[in-house]
């Protein structure tokens, strides 16, 4: 009798699974001892990767960036594979170079000496949270004089930091010749559009929500922040490209995965269509969110159930909405959109203008996307970002006309937009969202407890009969500890469960 080769399915085919699959199918014994598939639930590969088309220019809906070039994998895949040089205009955002110009609710275009001192003590104050080489400045050890480490929310600790530099500042005047914006309230504004950047890096709605420990723990590459000419979605072309046809099937949505399952092959997967399918080792690489919910009474999705370690790093662990919105500019054909930074006034506060809805008031800039662009891009975090999910899209023009047109002073001119293209990782059931993050409450530990295969290591005092190994793993942005929310996290870990499995084959 011939014994079955093992059978390996990984389920998604984004970055993380094509990672594991290139890994398993080109390690030159494996691509024969393996019976090696992908199942995908949607009816494309990549997954939060997703290079499309709006007019004619190529755009991200998904990843944009390569967040630091050196020693990035992905930069070296799309250096390797040429795909840093385009003729196709593209997502470029080289306008960030040139000055954004920094405009007050109202239309008052603000005086780079005034905005500076708050972009530094921002970006001081991260850079302490960071752990980067930073003066302790006199803001710094105020706030350390107050600030209980334990359990501490980077937004608390940036809130006392704006309210240290207050009590050291305060002996400026009040008065600003801005409209009526009194200085506090212009310098607080200043500061929540640098949060609001802060919000949509780390995809949560709140920075009170997000770890103030973790910071340090997180690692970013040195280097350019680049985006990728041919797109994103090259980079997993090419990751694909050496696998044969028929290996990713489309359309598989794994519902529920039964596991110690007696049998040779003790992994069963249920699909939403009612076929199943048995396996050795099961590759999981479906988001966090979509762990988070598979995990809930509902859905079930594990049979038996995770362990109660696993399924608390998943409650705890952070996962929010990012989403963009891409807009054709149809007038303003006299003058070039500028990088606008936009100082909105509070939400309710009495000087806001009403017309402009809540849900644009927490974005922090809009901007071309390369210098000359007729498409425009803001992008939204948390609330807002699935806020923008259910509007239409003559809600979302109608708003970003009423906005642009207060800050840019058209002179009673709406500015228009033509086409709108608003992303929705939210409610997209194979996301639930866009990236994870690490809340108060939970710790890079939790993401290495994600990571943890299962069956849990044999204890080999126990006296029952051992399963077998390395029945379900799990790679994907979110089990990577110190690279989590990017893609280069997400190959990361799909070469760490690749290589779990080459190694417990002994290849
Ligand atoms: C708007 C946005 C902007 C971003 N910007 C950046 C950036 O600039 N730089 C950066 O590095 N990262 C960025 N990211 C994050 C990056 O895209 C992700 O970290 C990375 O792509 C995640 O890859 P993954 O393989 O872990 O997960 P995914 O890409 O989510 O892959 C999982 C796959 O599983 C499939 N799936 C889900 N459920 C099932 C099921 N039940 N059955 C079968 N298949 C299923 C999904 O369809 C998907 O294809 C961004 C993400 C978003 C949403
Ligand atoms: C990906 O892009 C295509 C083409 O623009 C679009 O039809 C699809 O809805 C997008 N998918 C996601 C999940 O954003
Ligand atoms: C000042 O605020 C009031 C509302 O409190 C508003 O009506 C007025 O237009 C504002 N003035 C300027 C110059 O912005
Ligand atoms: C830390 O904060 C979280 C969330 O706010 C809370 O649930 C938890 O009890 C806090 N832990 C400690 C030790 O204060
Ligand atoms: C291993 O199993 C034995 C017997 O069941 C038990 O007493 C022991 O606590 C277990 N050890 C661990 C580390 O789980």
């Amino acid at each position: 009798m011939v014994t079955k080769k093992p059978r390996i399915v990984i389920i998604g085919a984004g970055m993380a699974g094509l990672a594991a699959a290139n890994k398993l199918y080109t390690c030159p014994i494996s691509n024969t001892l393996f019976d090696l598939s992908i199942v995908e639930g949607g009816d494309r590969i990549g997954g939060r990767i997703n290079s499309s088309e709006f007019c004619g220019d190529r755009i991200e809906q998904g990843a944009t960036w390569i967040h630091g070039i050196e020693g990035s994998p992905i930069h070296k895949i799309a250096q390797d594979s040429n795909l840093l040089h385009s003729n196709q205009p593209w997502e470029c955002m080289d306008e960030i170079y040139d000055d954004p110009i920094t405009v007050a609710e109202g239309g008052h275009v603000l005086n780079p000496s005034f905005v500076e001192p708050i972009s530094t003590l921002f970006k001081s104050l991260m850079d302490y949270i960071q752990g980067k080489d930073v003066q302790e400045n006199g803001v710094i050890s105020e706030v350390l004089k107050f600030c209980n480490l334990k359990n501490l929310s980077v937004g608390s600790f940036l809130r006392q930091g704006l309210e240290a530099y207050w009590s050291i500042t305060k002996d400026e005047k009040g008065v600003t010749n801005v409209g009526n914006w009194s200085r506090k309230s212009l310098e607080e504004a200043i500061f929540a559009m640098h949060e609001s950047i802060q919000r949509t890096f780390t995809s949560t709605n709140n920075l009170c929500n997000l770890d103030y420990s973790a910071e340090r723990v997180y690692i970013m590459f040195p280097g350019e922040e680049i985006t990728i000419a041919k797109g994103y979605s090259s980079v997993i072309d090419a990751l694909a490209s050496v696998l044969p046809v028929g290996m990713i099937q489309f359309g598989r949505k794994v519902e529920r995965i039964e596991w110690q399952v007696e049998s040779s092959r003790p992994v069963k997967l249920h699909f939403s269509d009612g076929t199943t399918l048995s396996a050795n080792h099961v590759i999981v690489t479906v988001s966090l969110g979509v762990l988070k919910s598979g995990i809930s009474e509902e859905l079930n999705m594990f049979n038996p159930p995770l362990p109660n370690s696993k399924n608390q790093a998943i409650s705890k662990l952070g996962y929010g909405v990012v989403n963009k919105v891409f807009l054709e500019l149809s007038s303003f054909q006299d003058k070039k959109f500028p990088f606008l930074q936009m100082a909105f006034h509070q939400t309710g506060s009495l000087q806001s203008n009403p017309k402009i809805p809540p849900w644009i008031r927490r974005t922090s800039f809009i901007c071309p996307i390369y210098s000359n662009s007729r498409t425009v891009l803001s992008w939204f975090t948390g609330q807002e970002a699935i806020g923008i999910e259910s509007l239409t899209e003559e809600e979302i023009k109608s708003g970003f006309s009423t906005t642009v047109s207060n800050f840019l002073s058209t002179n009673g001119n709406e500015l228009k937009f033509g086409k709108v293209l608003r992303t929705q990782w939210g409610t997209n059931p194979l996301f639930l969202g866009s990236y994870s993050y690490i809340a108060v409450g939970s710790s890079p530990d939790d993401m290495d407890t994600l990571a943890e295969p299962l069956p849990e290591i044999i204890n080999l005092s126990d006296s029952s009969p051992p399963s077998p190994p390395l029945q379900i793993l799990f790679a994907g942005e979110a089990t990577h500890r110190t690279h989590y929310s990017t893609t280069h996290g997400a190959y990361f870990s799909g070469l760490r469960e690749a290589n779990r499995l080459l190694k417990h084959y002994n290849c």
